[in-house]
């Protein structure tokens, strides 16, 4: 009881802080009883992640007024309680909000049972608070918490604070593919490799107890020229790749305990295979040959398929599933990779959860690993709008619920592609602005890292 009646002397000492703090006293703005003005609303005060106090300035000697708050600022909607609440101040505490909310407010005065006109519409936006203590990767108890890196990145001491506080995982975002080591072969046909941006890499996740996850051994996307204009026969081809994923596994051995060995081989809505120098020089059943050269590599080796889409496109789904199914068989194949390159409207958390059974029903792990939510898909927006904010944070909380929701024997990690927004791929390869990830570009957290944190509470 005595904490209720201190909370309400302290409200009550607010609205009077209002009160005294507006120009209410200064006495040329008593209205004489006859000039029956709506009240003036002012900016509300003490804004708190669930509550706020409503301010206005009296428009006569009267204290009597009616408060209405909306989520909307034409007042087609009341927020529970306040349509009309009847007020005996110059302010009232309006609690029990949701946070990351916009509210609207207005007053009129009460007269002698006349009222005035409506005030003028005051907008409240009712921020998120963080828990300094929760972060992304003790929040979740059950699986790992990756993030996509780079060197420039990893030595940046602002980054790599976030990094170690928030996430237990790193990706490579490009250090690891084989544009960035393969430099060449010699010609006494020795291959000539760069290591140096992979082992700063796999140095730093070392160094801070760090899961680092191995992307990508082969990828149509990352294939340097010398490799592109191979002038040798199929089998040399192939042996050239054996050789490459050999090296690169061994290299790492006891440091990266997984890989995506294959990515994207599956074209869009489609049933084949994508077309790429892969397929041209290796034949049909290059994926499987691919995972066997990395099984024979390292026997201990975590073997990953990494597609995008797969969570919706249902041909190039179902394609997936056999090219997994037949890799099963063989025994070569320990996760799947669904990318979750999402949009904030798309897809439903019934179709993720439904493709992700597909991959838990093969008692495989699944690893959401390029999770990033696009805003603004279709170009319609310029600026990062509430609305916007608010759906990713929703879509953000759909998907780490979904893979919270895993049997924890089939939980490997969810990976986000990339820290702050400016700093992803997106903008640059579809050309529209884009706020995608956890982190705004000040490297403040985001509704969205909030929405990831309440799927895991
Ligand atoms: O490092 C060079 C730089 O020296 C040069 O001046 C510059 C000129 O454009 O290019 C730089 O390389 C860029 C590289 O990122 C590093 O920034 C490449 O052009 C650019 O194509 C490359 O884009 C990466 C893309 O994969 C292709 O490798 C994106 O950062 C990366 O986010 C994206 O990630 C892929 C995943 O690996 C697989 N799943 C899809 C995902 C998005 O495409």
């Amino acid at each position: 009881m005595k904490k209720i009646k201190i909370t309400y002397f302290l409200k009550t000492f607010a609205c009077l802080l209002a009160f005294i703090s507006s120009d209410i006293v200064s006495g040329n703005n008593f209205a004489t009883i006859n000039e029956f003005v709506a009240p003036v609303a002012k900016q509300a005060i003490n804004e708190k992640h669930n509550e706020f106090t409503a301010s206005w300035q009296q428009a006569s000697a009267n204290n009597e007024y009616q408060l209405d708050v909306s989520r909307n600022s034409s007042f087609l909607t009341y927020v529970n309680g306040y349509n009309g609440k009847i007020v005996n101040d110059v302010c009232a505490v309006v609690s029990n909000l949701e946070e990351n909310t916009e509210y609207y407010y207005r007053v009129r005065a009460v007269v002698d049972g006349k009222l005035s006109k409506n005030s003028n519409v005051i907008l409240v936006s009712i921020q998120a608070t963080f828990n300094k203590e929760l972060t992304l990767k003790s929040a979740a108890t059950d699986f790992l918490v990756g993030v996509a890196v780079n060197p420039n990145r990893i030595s940046n001491a602002i980054y790599s604070e976030i990094y170690q506080r928030e996430f237990n995982s790193l990706t490579a975002e490009n250090a690891m593919k084989m544009k960035s080591i393969f430099q060449g072969i010699d010609n006494m046909g020795n291959h000539i490799y760069d290591w140096s941006k992979s082992d700063a890499i796999v140095n730093y996740a070392e160094a801070n107890d760090m899961n680092i996850h191995g992307h990508t051994l082969i990828w149509h996307e990352s294939i340097p020229d010398f490799l592109q204009n191979f002038s040798g026969t199929n089998d040399q081809f192939q042996a050239v790749i054996e050789t490459y994923i050999t090296d690169v596994v061994n290299r790492y051995q006891g440091k990266v305990d997984s890989w995506d060995v294959v990515n994207e081989a599956i074209d869009d809505n489609s049933v084949s295979l994508r077309n790429t120098l892969f397929l041209n020089r290796m034949g049909k059943d290059y994926v499987k040959k691919c995972f066997q050269f990395a099984r024979n590599a390292d026997a201990n080796v975590m073997l990953f398929y990494n597609d995008y889409n797969l969570i919706f496109d249902s041909k190039k789904q179902k394609s997936a599933l056999a090219l997994i199914d037949d890799l099963i068989k063989s025994d070569l194949i320990d996760g799947v990779g669904y990318q979750m390159h999402i949009n904030y409207d798309f897809p439903s958390k019934s179709v993720i959860r439904s493709a992700t059974n597909q991959i838990v029903k093969r008692q495989l792990l699944v690893h959401f690993s390029e999770l990033d939510v696009k805003v603004n898909p279709n170009g319609d927006i310029d600026q990062f709008i509430k609305n916007r904010a608010l759906a990713q944070r929703n879509k953000v909380n759909d998907v780490v619920t979904v893979y919270n929701n895993i049997p924890n024997k089939f939980k490997y990690a969810l990976t986000v592609w990339g820290l702050k927004d400016d700093d992803s791929w997106i903008m640059q390869r579809y050309g529209n602005m884009d706020w995608p990830l956890l982190f705004d570009s000040s490297l403040n957290k985001k509704e969205a890292y909030l929405g990831f944190i309440e799927a895991l509470k």
